[in-house]
């Protein structure tokens, strides 16, 4: 998501390379690493057979809160999940470095790197 738009299952990247060098942002984009658990899918069988797919965007010893692609979450009781697995792979497909040219993952780069001034809050116009 940039300013508000896009999609949700990633972190908002409106002001994600402000602090980064170019190459840590092209690092992130060929090759990404979930950083911790929030960002892995997981599926969820209900003991009553129902399937939710989605993140896991919190869990703790007695629940897990899911949020599926569409963006709808699932609030679910431990003692009612038969089974919790986690995908082993990141949601972000992982060959942007084979399948993009050095050009396009440059203007990739570029793209982060120029929102971050427009994500910046606007000084008011005094009168
Ligand atoms: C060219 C397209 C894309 C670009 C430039 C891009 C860029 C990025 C960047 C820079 C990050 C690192 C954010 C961070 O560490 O805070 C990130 C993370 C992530 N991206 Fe993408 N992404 C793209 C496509 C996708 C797609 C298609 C998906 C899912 C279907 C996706 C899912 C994710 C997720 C889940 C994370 C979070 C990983 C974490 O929190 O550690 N991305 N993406």
């Amino acid at each position: 998501m940039v300013a508000g738009q896009g999609g949700f299952a990633g972190s908002d990247l409106s002001t994600y390379a402000q602090a980064l060098t170019a190459s840590a942002v092209r690092n992130a984009i060929t090759d990404p690493t979930p950083s911790n658990a929030r960002a892995r899918m997981a599926v969820a069988t209900a003991r009553d057979g129902q399937r939710f797919a989605g993140l896991i965007r919190n869990e703790d010893n007695f629940s897990v809160q899911m949020q599926s692609p569409d963006g709808t979450f699932h609030l679910l009781l431990k003692t009612d999940v038969e089974k919790l697995e986690y995908e082993p792979s990141p949601l972000m497909p992982t060959n942007y470095g084979e399948i993009l040219t050095r050009q396009e993952l440059d203007d990739l780069v570029g793209y982060l790197q120029s929102i971050v001034e427009n994500a910046k809050p606007q000084p008011q116009k005094e009168d």
